[in-house]
């Protein structure tokens, strides 16, 4: 079931996006070559804290994961694509690395993400972070009133595709509210002019991912969370909650 938001839930999320942000930034900055992943995800669920609100992913467990979600952040480095769970790993120059961060706060929730790397990146990782930002903000662009979702999709996949980089099957965005995951899905490929139209109160989150390699696959490892591609290329993750509004889009994961 779709849910369209207030402008005054908006307001709400627009608070929770903004600790999210946050959240991403102060991550970003802190990761370096010798940092680990789980300082990392202390010290986001210390900011979270902080910021008076609680972390959406910690405990989620939804019916497809053989365990609840044992982290704050999804940190997802190299081949890892989403949901990397935060280990002892010690992170490298030349890592990608993406940050997944939820926050939760009067009763709604944010999602967001970004790939940052490590030190210095070679030229084909920094094309493959820039092309999937590049995606994100296309499909952020088409999110309009009276368009469609495949609009979104098709924007998302044209991009990906002009940079020669898979996209895969079975992840995407989602519909986000008073729960993380909620109605419609947001496909990362489609059709433009069609599925759903889209209306003024809907608030999705929209997050491509890109395989360097060019498969539309993954596999999930056996830790139940962490989906690796399946030819060991690297890959990216950007994504924002976007309300749809009579303006247009709203970015609510800002500072
Ligand atoms: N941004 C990710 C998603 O929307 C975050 C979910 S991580 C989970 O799927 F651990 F909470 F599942
Ligand atoms: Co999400």
């Amino acid at each position: 079931m779709v849910v369209l938001k207030s402008a005054s839930e908006i307001a709400t999320m627009r608070e929770a996006g903004r600790i999210v942000a946050r959240t991403l930034a102060a991550v970003a900055d802190a990761a370096v070559p010798g940092a680990s992943l789980v300082e990392l995800d202390s010290l986001a669920a210390d900011l979270i804290a902080d910021l008076g609100a609680k972390p959406s992913f910690l405990g989620y467990h939804p019916s497809w994961a053989p365990r609840p979600y044992p982290g704050v952040l999804c940190l997802s480095v190299n081949e890892a694509v989403v949901h990397g769970i935060p280990t002892d790993r010690v992170l490298r120059d030349g890592d990608v690395l993406s940050i997944d961060c939820g926050a939760y706060i009067d009763g709604y929730h944010g999602d967001a993400a970004v790939t940052v790397g490590i030190g210095g990146l070679d030229p084909e990782a920094r094309r493959l972070v820039e092309t999937t930002a590049a995606a994100l903000a296309a499909g952020i662009e088409s999110a309009r009133p009276g368009a469609r979702m495949g609009d979104i999709s098709h924007a998302v996949q044209s991009v990906a595709r002009a940079g020669g980089y898979g996209l895969p099957r079975g992840l995407g965005g989602h519909g986000i509210g008073t729960k993380m995951h909620e109605d419609p899905s947001v496909p990362n490929t489609g059709r433009p002019h069609r599925g759903m139209v889209l209306r003024e109160g809907l608030v999705i989150a929209i997050e491509p991912m890109l395989n360097e390699g060019g498969r539309d696959d993954g596999r999930t490892l056996s830790d139940g969370w962490t989906v690796v591609t399946t030819d060991g290329s690297r890959a990216a993750h950007w994504e924002h909650t976007v309300a749809i509004t009579a303006d247009g889009p709203v970015v609510l994961t800002t500072k």
